[in-house]
């Protein structure tokens, strides 16, 4: 196999080594079942690093290119290739606590408002009410502000491929109100709408008050069953395609192209929340599904809730230019549901690139506090404990096999650490026997505290069984 690739300054030598192997699979010059080179191979033929090589390999192998077969290599893998099912079982309650009595509280939804740019930010919000201009003092443009709109447009064409106009962006507060401008849109009302299994489930209950007919998918162990989804009668299709919530997946490009093929034969609409996308700790973000959608079925949605501030309570959609002017008269029923002046600050934030360093911030510190808790979970837990969806975002879930899940989370809440039960993600929510942690808003100490009291109590079982 030769490979040409010129070598592009302004990128990372990984990434162009991604991009030129993925354009290579894309237009089938590198053949299904083909064989990638070996690691050493490569680096000597390039001469490039072997780091170079592997990042490019992981980055391949997290959209699912290509397969890795135990002691053979890498290989480039058909686009029908489907997975085995995984069953989703399901769930307990969560418990409250006193909140004086916590000491480490893993709420999933939580920021580590210790990085906040709290200065900045004040600056920003003042230069917003200083602003001459009405909109800040009224209602706001309905659609959104313009100057937001204008900034969103750059920043995912940057960070996420997608190419769009500001016409086609439509802020909101919140992806739960997202998706309900989006059901009212598309007339969602009395029509199948898919959504993953398990899946948000504060997406499900916004369809549900739309009187959507919701229809719970399951998930394969590389993201949704396009099989089941063939068989609904589904008008739009919710996913989270480049990190499953809660389960962490990603969903690899041959599923990517399959979705895509069945919005354009069925007509339907894929609704892609990518609400944490940044947040990526093996290799590269994944590209956003609506950077490959060619027949205008996507509709994409951003939220400020972990990459910024919840607080702000900003989000946005990117609608396909099809469906621009019927968004129009829609939101002509409804004011703007986010504060214009949080809108203008954030504009300015974004303009003078206070946002994209707090992202390249945010990440680094989230990367650590992330290896703190893998690191403390396999020194605490051990073999006791399975960790799920660990590339990315603010959570992970863990299966602590011996353990009931209400149990431990009721024994760890009276010690006064919090931890949570993902069921209400589930549809049929029994038994799911994982445990929910977020680690945006604790420190590593916090985190390496929290989990060696788990630890405890799992041992404190695992000694009993003994
Ligand atoms: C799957 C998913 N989507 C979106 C969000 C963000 O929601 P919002 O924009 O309402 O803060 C979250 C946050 O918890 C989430 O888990």
């Amino acid at each position: 196999m030769a490979f040409f690739f010129k070598n592009d300054e302004s990128k990372a030598l990984y990434i162009q080594l991604y991009e030129y192997l993925k354009l290579e699979i894309k237009s089938g010059r590198l053949k299904v079942g083909e064989k990638l080179p070996s690691i050493r191979t490569l680096a000597f033929e390039l001469k490039v690093s072997k780091q170079t090589i592997d990042s490019a390999y992981q980055q391949l192998l997290a959209e699912g290119y290509v397969e890795s077969r135990p002691r053979s290599g890498l290989f480039v893998l058909p686009m029908e290739e489907i997975s085995q099912t995984i069953t989703t079982p399901s769930s307990p309650t969560i418990t409250t606590n006193d909140k004086s009595k916590i000491l480490v509280d893993f709420y999933y939804g939580a920021i580590d408002k210790t990085k906040f740019p709290l200065k900045t930010w004040k600056r920003c919000i003042s230069d917003a009410l200083e602003s001459s201009l009405n909109e800040v003092y009224f209602y706001g443009d309905r659609q959104g502000d313009i100057i937001l709109r204008e900034e969103i447009r750059k920043y995912v064409s940057k960070a996420r491929g997608i190419q769009c106009s500001t016409e086609q962006i439509f802020i909101c507060s919140g992806t739960q109100q997202s998706i309900q401008l989006i059901a009212q849109l598309l007339e969602l009302h009395n029509h199948q709408v898919a959504i993953e299994n398990p899946g948000y489930s504060e997406v499900c209950s916004v369809l549900k008050k739309y009187q959507c007919q919701v229809t719970p998918i399951s998930l394969e162990e590389d993201g949704i069953s396009i099989e089941e989804l063939q068989k609904s009668k589904a008008k739009a299709v919710y996913v989270t395609p480049s990190h499953q919530f809660p389960l962490g997946m990603v969903l690899p490009i041959n599923k990517r192209l399959k979705l895509l093929t069945w919005a354009k034969e069925h007509s339907s609409f894929i609704v892609e929340d990518d609400y944490d996308s940044e947040f990526r700790y093996i290799g590269q973000p994944i590209p956003s599904l609506k950077s490959l959608d060619e027949s205008d079925r996507v509709i994409y949605c951003g939220t400020f809730s972990k990459n910024f501030l919840p607080a702000a309570r900003c989000s946005y959609i990117i609608l396909p230019e099809s469906l621009v002017s019927k968004g129009k008269n829609t939101i002509e029923q409804s004011s703007q549901s986010c504060s214009p002046i949080i809108q203008r600050a954030l504009a300015i934030f974004m303009r003078e690139g206070f946002f994209e360093k707090h992202v390249r911030r945010m990440k680094v510190t989230y990367q650590a506090k992330h290896k703190a808790l893998l690191e403390a979970i396999n020194k605490q837990i051990g073999e006791n404990g399975e960790i799920i969806g660990q590339r990315a975002g603010l959570h992970i879930l863990l299966n602590l096999k011996s353990r009931r899940t209400e149990e431990i989370i009721q024994q760890a809440s009276d010690k006064g650490i919090c931890i949570y039960s993902p069921s209400q993600h589930w549809f049929e929510n029994e038994n799911v026997p994982y445990i929910m942690l977020g680690f945006g808003g604790l420190t590593e100490q916090q985190i390496i505290d929290g989990i060696k009291v788990i630890g405890t109590l799992c041992k404190g079982e695992s000694e009993l069984i003994k």
